[in-house]
């Protein structure tokens, strides 16, 4: 038989379980709430790898160029420069070489560019090496992304 006392650490054990499992659903829907305000939620193994080479682009190119359109900073904006004639971005004052040189930016010209760019357009004033093929790469696969973005 149980006596009065029993019952009442019962009822103060249930109530005690019932608050815990309240106190977790409301963390656990905080938490994924809180996930899903995350800039890019690494969902797919292919919103994961974009945001790494947006991280590339910011980390290492990040400080000159932005992918806004308009936005200058030490570099002309790069919003969707890919298929664009080099040179070309309104408010920004390019080396005469690199205006002169009427080249078209795709896969190819960038990957040189960005292994070299005092060797790929003498002359030019972004100075810049990256002597990792992957991280070109990588670099050139995200303004592929952002390009299609931002309109041309
Ligand atoms: C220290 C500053 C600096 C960094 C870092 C830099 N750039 Fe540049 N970038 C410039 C400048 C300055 C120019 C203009 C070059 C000229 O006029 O000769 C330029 C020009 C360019 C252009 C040509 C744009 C056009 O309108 O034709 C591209 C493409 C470019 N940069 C890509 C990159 C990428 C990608 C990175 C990172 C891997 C990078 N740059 C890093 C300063 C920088």
């Amino acid at each position: 038989m149980a006596t009065a006392r029993q019952y009442r650490y019962r009822w103060k054990s249930l109530r005690f379980g019932v608050m815990m499992i309240a106190l977790i659903t409301v963390t656990v829907v905080k938490m994924a709430r809180g996930d899903a305000q995350t800039p890019v939620p690494a969902t797919t193994a292919a919103t994961a790898a974009t945001t790494a080479n947006a991280k590339l682009f910011l980390q290492q190119c990040g400080a000159c160029h932005s992918t806004k359109a308009g936005e200058v900073r030490v570099g002309p904006s790069l919003a969707g420069i890919m298929g664009k004639v080099a040179g070309k971005q309104p408010g920004f004052t390019y080396s005469d070489a690199l205006k002169r040189s009427s080249m078209k930016w795709n896969a190819a010209t960038l990957d040189r560019w960005l292994a070299d760019s005092s060797a790929a357009v003498k002359g030019s004033i972004m100075n810049y090496r990256q002597a990792d093929a992957a991280k070109r790469k990588a670099i050139i696969a995200y303004m592929a992304s952002t390009s299609g973005k931002s309109g041309k």
